[in-house]
């Protein structure tokens, strides 16, 4: 009998041993601590020291911060990065015009002078990462308001990063990790001379479009290239035309070899944000509040661009970006929801919290610090709970109708005639900003869209929130409309003058003491005006209370880590360098069905049958595909497309090196999988997966596809 106890206690303690395995996002300076060993079990073949170290190339000096929302990495001694076509996405897109549609065509630079610049642009290298903790919380006494601890917070923070920014002309930026327990200050070197190098049509960058994004099986080529420029000194310089390109201290191999099931795999680069360490009540009031409401409302805007850009190419050219960007959340916070529910993660995180308690209850003297930890965040979770709705409809309903936000900019046009004495130079700056900004509102806006929009999101709005929280003009036209939402949405967008690119373009021409009076008086003014008084309210009362909750979620992990001294605790994404590891895995989406781990170039010939647009592929492909004209990019006759792995990301990781267990680049990680994407607040080792670009898909494309054969030359080709 003991010993069938014995069998069954192991058996029941196996799934959470194994669903801790590959979960983690771990800063590179503590690899060498916390995980080489793991790593090394799983089959990594090199050190810490080869992953990060200061002042020695090593992985990590390959890695880049691209333009702050991707990651990037050096592929040749020439500076030439790669990253998703997502990513490049705003780049490409700016260079193309319709003779030059580099978005629908491609683009190839066939020689350095072709190459084109990006003045928005940045790239950031990590150079040094310091534990700034002590520092940081240097003067913090306990039991101050979360208000100082702020304060000083801050300007320790500021003194540290102007000392390290002197000493070294790097960009010093610090974050805090497990809620404001820990601090590190990173230094980067920027460089702002990124020139666009090549991208292949969108058939194959964005291939399978909205239907594909968030799903396995996946066949995008999401990929794009650019290359770093530097002075003659090879130090960071504003684009000269005589700029040269940079030589990086490292740049990544490129595996012919490919991948297999099972083989080992690293992600380095940049993720976001994440929450792991939620209580069951937070994640609750998320999945059944707060996603639902803002998916909700996505639906409905989105359901009204797609009706609009069905019946015209023009509007479809317009909203396209647009709807991507709207689609692209709601699309993922349905997974959320899903994978959630589907690993019980409320259930499990109760268990855990039950755990927690107990623990307290086993020491109460020891741990009194803890006692009241799971009542005072619950309690405070219940007040949030309370104003989420007004919280985040005043970002997805009073931020999300464009021509509010258009009026809203033109709040500081208002206050530099207002304080027209302080300059006139102020004045006129402003006046071009607005103008600026106005013809670009204008290039991509329909007024039947947002009109639209306006009027279902107002219906929602009013339905759910009290009148409390009504802008000022929105409850007087109710009283003037007695409640007539169509009416005051007609008479709205009617009598002002920012649905009219002509009336605010020669308003802009000379404006006067009365084109002043015509802002002022405007209703679609009056309103941003007051929905911007509005939100700032709400976020206000709505911080009081998240501030509070992260004092108090700081005592709780600090709890949790003690509690588990031997559990690997890793800090959420917040936008520094971390390290995920894991392996080349497939994975069952439902009952009696399993997706297998790597995807080819057959797929996409299968979906191209489908007769969907976004499925349409470029004539040269088929051919390609048709005389098996494929190079030697093959595995048993196929060219690989896509694989998947249990590497723990998120959004920011998009356009991370995939590496192999040598440290040679086999991917670009571009996505997740839809049944996976709530591995920002519980990762399942089952259901998680990052979804990467084949490096051997991307030599086939350049090569084969694009001619473009002098880019693999630059690199270093590691054979099979
Ligand atoms: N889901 C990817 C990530 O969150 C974006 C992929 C871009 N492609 C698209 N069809 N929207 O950003
Ligand atoms: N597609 C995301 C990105 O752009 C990656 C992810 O969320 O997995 O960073």
């Amino acid at each position: 009998m003991k010993k069938n106890l014995n069998i069954l206690l192991i058996l029941l303690f196996i799934p959470l041993a194994v669903l801790r395995a590959d979960e983690g996002m771990w800063l590179p300076s503590l690899i060498g601590e916390l995980r080489i060993g793991d790593m090394q079990e799983k089959g990594f073949r090199l050190s810490a020291d080869d992953i990060y170290q200061i002042n020695q190339a090593a992985i990590t000096d390959a890695v880049v911060s691209f333009g702050g929302f991707c990651t990037g990495e050096l592929i040749s001694a020439e500076g030439l990065l790669i990253t998703n076509h997502h990513c490049g996405l705003g780049s490409i897109q700016r260079h193309s015009s319709l003779e030059n549609n580099y978005l629908d065509e491609g683009f190839w630079a066939m020689s350095r002078e072709e190459e084109l610049p990006n003045l928005e642009l940045y790239v950031r290298f990590l150079r040094e990462v310091q534990d700034v903790t002590e520092t940081v919380l240097e003067g913090v006494e306990d039991g101050i308001t979360e208000q100082s601890r702020e304060q000083i917070i801050g300007r320790n923070i500021r003194k540290l990063q102007d000392e390290a920014m002197d000493r070294t002309q790097w960009k010093a930026v610090t974050k805090s990790f497990y809620y404001g327990s820990e601090y590190c200050m990173f230094l980067y070197e920027e460089f702002n001379d990124v020139r666009l190098v090549g991208a292949p049509p969108k058939a194959v960058g964005n291939f399978g479009g909205d239907t594909d994004n968030w799903i396995w099986p996946r066949h995008t080529g999401d990929f794009s290239f650019f290359r770093i420029y530097a002075d003659e000194n090879n130090n960071p310089a504003t684009y000269a035309a005589e700029n040269v390109p940079y030589k990086p201290r490292n740049f990544l191999p490129v595996s012919a070899g490919g991948v297999d099931t099972g083989d080992f795999t690293m992600v380095c680069g940049f993720p976001g944000n994440t929450d792991q360490y939620l209580l069951s009540s937070d994640l609750e009031m998320i999945i059944g509040k707060s996603l639902p409401a803002k998916i909700r409302i996505r639906t409905e805007r989105m359901e009204v661009m797609q009706n609009q850009m069905d019946k015209s190419d023009e509007i479809q050219i317009k909203y396209s970006a647009k709807y991507a960007r709207v689609a692209n959340a709601w699309k993922k916070w349905q997974g959320v929801i899903k994978g959630i529910n589907k690993v019980e993660a409320i259930a499990q995180k109760k268990d855990y919290e039950q755990k927690f308690s107990g623990w307290v209850c086993r020491d109460p003297a020891g741990r009194r610090e803890y006692e009241n930890v799971l009542d005072s965040l619950e309690c405070l979770i219940k007040k949030e709970s309370d104003l989420i709705l007004a919280y985040e409809y005043q970002r997805e309903i009073l931020g999300a109708i464009e021509i509010l936000r258009f009026a809203g900019n033109f709040m500081d046009l208002v206050e530099a005639f207002q304080n027209r004495e302080i300059g006139e130079y102020y004045l006129d700056n402003t006046i071009d900003i607005a103008r600026e900004q106005s013809s670009d509102f204008f290039k991509d806006y329909t007024v039947a869209i947002d009109m639209e929009i306006f009027r279902r999101l107002l219906i929602i709005y009013m339905a759910d929130l009290p009148e409390t929280y009504y802008p000022v003009p929105l409850q007087e036209a109710m009283q003037k409309y007695r409640g007539d939402i169509d009416g005051y949405t007609t008479y709205l967008f009617d009598k002002t003058i920012f649905s009219s690119k002509e009336k605010i373009m020669s308003l802009l021409e000379d404006p006067d003491q009365a084109d002043l009076k015509k802002i002022e008086n405007d209703p679609v003014f009056s309103l941003a005006r007051a929905c911007e008084d509005l939100s700032a309210k709400i976020r206000h009362s709505y911080r009081s209370i998240t501030d509070l909750k992260n004092t108090i979620y700081r005592l709780y992990v600090k709890g949790l880590r003690e509690m588990e001294p031997d559990r690997g605790f890793y800090a959420d994404a917040n936008g520094s360098m971390r390290i995920a590891y894991g392996q080349v895995r497939d994975y069952r989406p439902r009952d009696a069905t399993r997706y297998g781990s790597l995807t080819t170039l057959d797929g996409i010939i299968e979906k191209s049958y489908l007769s969907m647009e976004d499925y349409i592929i470029p004539e040269k492909l088929r051919e390609l595909y048709e005389q098996k004209d494929f190079g030697p990019y093959t595995v048993n006759g196929k060219v690989p497309v896509c694989f998947i792995a249990s590497n723990h990301t998120s959004g920011g990781n998009s356009g991370s090196p995939v590496l192999n267990a040598d440290g040679h680049l086999i991917g670009i990680n571009f996505d997740r999988n839809w049944e996976g994407t709530m591995s920002d607040y519980v990762y399942d080792v089952n259901q998680c997966r990052n979804i990467v670009v084949d490096i051997r898909y991307v030599l086939f494309i350049i090569d084969k596809y694009a001619g473009a054969g002098h880019l693999i030359d630059e690199m270093k080709i590691i054979p099979k």
